[in-house]
């Protein structure tokens, strides 16, 4: 496994990976791998020839007053992971190369980025999506690997993969759970064990709404007032978002006859979770 961390570097790198045809899957990370990361390197490597993983805490799609400067950074035993599931390349590149001084160029998708996470959180999407794209731009990957957890993440890329041809394919992998619902999260680190069984309320509220939908329920608003009720037996945690959205525009939608993303955001203390669940009517 070769670990590079210059724009130039990555290039060649690439290109002598992509020697006779061989194709390349990246897997865009913030670091701080855990099992959910680890599905996507699994299913990167099922899918393509050879594995790019990029490790990269991204300035621009964190808030003035998010956890930029405390979001764990476990290089050691991100690199360790990463060489037992025979990742190929690393490519951990330097913020001011990512970022050149001056640097004022961003992309943005509109509409969709200032929904869900994206009205709680200014920016933060055009963060990403400026970042994705460089990273796009440098690794030139056939597929590129993300998670459904960040369900509304996925709409915005796929959004700007549609709408500046990146000529590739945007793979999206299931939420991976721990065996009591709690989605995976680099997050969950901060969550003291009181808050950590707070958390499982998230779960519990979309469980919920998929055992209505399955009873038949499918108005937006009804599954909005169960979701609260269950949210409500957690005094501990603060709402942020509980909407059921179209999964491709994140608009909300009246009713789930066809398939819907009920999308939640709270906070548990300081720190905030999301999670998702892809609902439709039953057959
Ligand atoms: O999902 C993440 O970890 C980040 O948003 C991503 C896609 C690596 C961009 O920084």
């Amino acid at each position: 496994m070769r670990i590079v961390s210059t724009i130039a570097e990555a290039r060649g790198a690439v290109r002598a990976l992509r020697t006779n045809g061989r194709s390349i899957g990246l897997v865009p990370t913030m670091g701080a791998l855990h099992a959910g990361h680890v599905s996507l390197v699994r299913a990167a490597r099922e899918q393509c020839d050879a594995v790019v993983v990029s490790i990269f805490v991204n300035p621009t799609q964190f808030g003035p007053n998010e956890d930029f400067a405390k979001y764990p950074r476990t290089w050691d035993a991100d690199c360790a992971l990463l060489e037992s599931e025979g990742v190929d390349l690393i490519l951990a590149p330097i913020a001011t190369e990512m970022y050149p001084a001056g640097a004022s160029t961003f992309v943005e998708v509109e509409g969709v980025s200032d929904r869900l996470d994206g009205a709680s959180r200014p920016g933060h999407f055009r963060g990403v999506s400026t970042v994705v794209a460089k990273l796009f731009h440098i690794v030139s990957p056939d597929k590129a690997f993300f998670g459904q957890k960040d369900a509304a993440q996925v709409a915005v890329l796929r959004k700007m993969v549609r709408d500046l041809n990146f000529d590739l394919e945007l793979v999206v992998c299931p939420t991976v759970r721990e065996a009591d619902g709690l989605a995976l999260s680099s997050r969950n680190r901060y969550l003291s064990v009181e808050e950590r069984r707070q958390a499982l309320v998230l779960s519990r509220a979309l469980q919920r709404v998929e055992e209505r939908v399955a009873q038949g329920v499918l108005d937006a608003a009804t599954l909005i007032d169960d979701a609260l009720a269950v949210l409500a037996s957690e005094p501990g945690i603060r709402l942020d978002y509980f909407k059921v959205v179209d999964p491709d525009t994140l608009e909300d939608v009246a009713d789930v006859r066809n398939s819907a993303l009920a999308a939640i955001a709270v906070f548990v203390g300081p720190t905030r979770l999301i999670d998702n669940a892809v609902i439709a009517p039953p057959r």
